[in-house]
């Protein structure tokens, strides 16, 4: 992953939102951002900083590169939790247009777009080609699910 310089908030930054710039990340964190695999899959702890790392990844995808990314949680409760996550993360970025229907999506003037799925629909996760794709609490997907949507990633 790039470094280039970013714009964006850092989630539990509420009062004093900070310009996210990569040195927020723990240790652990920028050892799973800096890493140049395709795939990465993080198992760790709660609280570790799993759905703060992945949100900011997507954003990035889109935001920083054009690229189409999609946040698949495992069921619409979570789905909902994390379009939180991405409107806050989203909120200062000049130009961005939110959209509710027919799809949660955040579009970014770089043309880049996230989109939030949940995997309750399975549906919904096939067909598309994406540049970048996060699936969080996965252990909960059904994995019937997850060759399906992790083959369309380029
Ligand atoms: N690098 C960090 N430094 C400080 N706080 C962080 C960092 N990464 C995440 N957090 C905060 O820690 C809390 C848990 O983060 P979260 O991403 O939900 O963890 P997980 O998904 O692993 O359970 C959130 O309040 C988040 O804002
Ligand atoms: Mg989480």
């Amino acid at each position: 992953m790039s470094r280039t310089p970013k714009v964006i908030p850092f989630p539990g930054a509420d009062e004093n939102p900070l310009v996210l710039r990569a040195d927020w990340l723990h240790e652990g964190q920028r050892e799973v951002y800096d890493s140049p695999a395709r795939f990465k899959v993080v198992v760790c702890g709660r609280q570790w900083g799993k759905t703060s790392l992945a949100a900011l990844t997507c954003v990035e995808e889109a935001a920083v590169r054009g690229g189409k990314a999609w946040w698949v949680s495992p069921h619409y409760k979570e789905g909902d939790h994390a379009w939180e996550i991405l409107l806050f993360l989203c909120k200062d970025i000049p130009g961005v247009q939110v959209e509710r229907r027919p799809h949660y999506r955040v579009h970014f003037p770089s043309g880049g777009s996230v989109q939030v799925h949940s995997a309750d629909n399975p549906d919904s996760l096939r067909g598309a080609t994406l540049s970048g794709l996060v699936m969080d609490e996965a252990a909960k997907i059904d994995r019937q699910e997850e060759p399906a949507t992790a083959g369309a990633t380029r």
